[in-house]
């Protein structure tokens, strides 16, 4: 499968499908970065070597190939910084989870902010999407104000719901309507549609 840019920012921001070539690349940054990352997403635990990330890679081909899910690669004018996903909660509803993730020295310039705009339109155009779901630890308060930048609705605090680490943590679960989505960016889909090759 030929690596697609599946969206674009407009400004050399990319999401990019995966490939088996980018493994190491990821493995490398997930391991120099376990502190910050591993704080907040519970798989940089059970990442200990490159076979974990190139079975990772294999299988979020296969989901995506599938309908049923994307991983991509975040590139920043051409370098790689982080991921951003889209896991499936039912198909039969239309309903997915984002999550996203960059390198340290990627983070506090709007990165994510920006790209998960342009994603969450994605997901709504290409895969026809009614609800997105974004669960972020409470006491992760920057991924809690990009929630809140991008107009999702905080609808409850999940209580001990994340093992990390040996604890358990609060998440906040937000979520987005299609129609929300569309009144609040009306030109978003605009945007969308024409950043994307
Ligand atoms: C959470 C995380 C993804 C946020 O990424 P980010 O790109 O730094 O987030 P943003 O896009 O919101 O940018 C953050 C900062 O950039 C600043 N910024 C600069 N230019 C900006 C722009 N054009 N638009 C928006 N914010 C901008 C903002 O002031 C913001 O500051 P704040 O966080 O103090 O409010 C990142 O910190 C991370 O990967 N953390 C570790 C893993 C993690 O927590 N993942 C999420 C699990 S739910």
């Amino acid at each position: 499968m030929a690596v697609r840019v599946l969206c674009s920012t407009g400004d050399g921001l990319e999401l990019r499908t995966l490939h088996r070539g980018l493994a190491a690349r990821i493995f490398q940054t997930v391991d120099a970065e376990r502190g910050q990352l591993g704080r907040w997403l519970p798989w940089v635990h059970a990442t200990q070597g490159l076979p974990d990330t190139v079975k990772f890679i294999q299988n979020a081909r296969d989901l995506f190939l599938h309908g049923e899910g994307i991983h991509g690669a975040i590139w920043d004018q051409d370098e790689f910084v982080g991921m951003m996903a889209l896991r499936m909660v039912s198909k039969a509803d239309r309903i997915g989870n984002v999550g996203y993730w960059l390198c340290a020295r990627a983070q506090g310039r709007g990165i994510i902010t920006r790209l998960l705009g342009n994603f969450v339109g994605y997901c709504f155009e290409e895969w026809k999407l009614h609800r997105l779901e974004l669960q972020c630890a409470a006491a992760n308060e920057r991924s809690c104000r990009v929630a809140e930048r991008l107009g999702f609705r905080h609808e409850g605090l999940l209580r001990g719901a994340r093992l990390i680490n040996g604890a358990y943590l609060d998440m906040n679960l937000f979520s987005l309507l299609e129609p929300e989505w569309r009144a609040r960016a009306p030109q978003a889909a605009t945007n969308n549609a024409t950043s994307r090759r």
